[in-house]
């Protein structure tokens, strides 16, 4: 602070203040048509007072003194750029980083970090964590307008690819809709047909022609069932999502103990620890729990003293749901591919299924801003841990 109201007293009137006035004309100029909105955080009044002065000549700035301000501000009304203090009080600049981060509505604004020279280590920290840029004080009124500047330059560059990307998702999601909507109906008539040959001309055939007419039928319901996949996977793209508390652990013993009721020849020693709870989209995460939970069922089958457990653990300051089973497990050479549709590590003769549980589970977990892996080893289990993102 110091540092930076010795760097505040000089520069007024100085020759950096002159050399100012030069690039305010270009600035004010380029910027004449919209003026980008600047929300600057610093709890040096001083500080705060002269950086905003400097702005406020080419841009719309709304300055606020502590972390907590600065991150109501930035939420209730995105700006284009935040210039933040490492050190602010309320929230320090890095965890009010992190949140701006987090948010879907400000995780792509760029950030400028300042710090004292003393604070450069938590700066350079603030760059790991997302932010754009630094500048150590003292710094030039100059510096700061360029690096504004090229913050903002290459933000709209960002924005237009990120544009362009969720348009062709959207392209794409429609698309595969509608060409698995639209593959349905020539397969109900496949289907509906080689059933009235079966039923109606079946006796006029020989058994190894019944048989080829039982293998189409067995094969357009096959496909069906892809397709059925394929559709619910878009749909857990598309619905709408909502964050509420998830109770895991009651979710959890519900789905083993339906699991349990459609085999009850089976006999499978679950663990679910008492207490867990997540931040998410209740419906999704019952949809990922289900295939997590419905493999780790499933994988087992062919164990004789088949476990199943669900726990949690604390990763990076995070909670991890654990889901782990004893069964058949994998090679985890092959974990990346498990998460892609249609990606089987065992043949439908051995377990049944599409391959596209993980796939569906990957999706939920993207749209929490979470993240998924694995542990496996051939026939010694598998385990899955995710996470559930930060709370927005
Ligand atoms: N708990 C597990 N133990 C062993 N292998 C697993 C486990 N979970 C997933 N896998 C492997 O990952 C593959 C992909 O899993 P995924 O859930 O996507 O497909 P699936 O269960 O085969 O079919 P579906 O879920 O569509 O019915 C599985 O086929 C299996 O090879
Ligand atoms: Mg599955």
């Amino acid at each position: 602070v110091e540092e930076a109201l010795r760097w505040s007293k000089d520069s007024d009137g100085s020759a950096e203040g002159r050399n100012l006035d030069l690039d305010e004309a270009s600035d004010a100029e380029a910027s004449a048509a919209a003026r980008p909105r600047v929300l600057l955080a610093d709890g040096n009044a001083d500080m705060r007072d002269y950086v905003a002065r400097l702005l406020r000549r080419t841009y719309e700035v709304q300055a606020v003194a502590d972390g907590e301000a600065a991150l109501q501000a930035a939420l209730a009304d995105p700006p284009d750029l935040v210039v933040l203090d490492v050190v602010l009080r309320g929230r320090d600049g890095l965890a009010l980083l992190k949140e701006l981060r987090a948010a879907e509505a400000t995780c792509l604004i760029p950030v400028i970090l300042l710090s004292a020279r003393a604070g450069e280590d938590a700066a350079l920290e603030g760059l790991d964590a997302g932010a754009d840029d630094y500048l150590v004080k003292p710094f030039s009124g100059k510096a700061l307008l360029a690096r504004v500047r090229s913050c903002l330059a290459l933000a709209k560059l960002r924005k237009e690819s990120a544009d362009k990307l969720t348009e062709a998702n959207k392209e794409l999601e429609a698309f595969s809709y509608s060409v698995s909507h639209d593959l349905r109906a020539p397969l109900r008539a496949i289907d509906g047909f080689s059933k009235a040959l079966l039923n109606d001309y079946g006796s006029r055939l020989d058994d190894q022609g019944r048989r080829y007419l039982e293998r189409v039928r067995a094969g357009t319901q096959r496909m069906a069932q892809l397709i059925d996949d394929l559709l619910g996977l878009s749909r857990i793209t598309r619905a709408p999502m909502t964050r509420d508390r998830v109770d895991v652990t009651t979710l959890s013993r519900k789905i083993l103990a339906e699991l349990a009721s459609r085999e009850p020849e089976r006999r499978v020693e679950t663990s679910v620890a008492d207490g867990l709870v997540g931040d998410g989209d209740a419906r999704l995460v019952t949809v990922l729990l289900d295939n997590l939970l419905g493999n780790a069922w499933k994988f087992t089958s062919k164990q004789p003293a088949a476990r199943i457990e669900v726990k949690s653990e604390l990763r990076d300051g995070q909670t991890a749901f654990v889901v782990s089973d004893n069964g058949a497990g994998f090679d985890l050479k092959y974990a990346d591919k498990l998460f892609a549709p249609f990606q089987r590590l065992h043949a439908a003769t051995e377990f049944q299924g599409t391959g596209i549980g993980l796939a569906t589970v990957q999706r939920v977990i993207t749209r929490h801003g979470g993240r998924i892996w694995a542990d496996a080893a051939p026939n010694h289990g598998a385990t899955f841990f995710f996470t559930l993102g930060e709370p927005t």
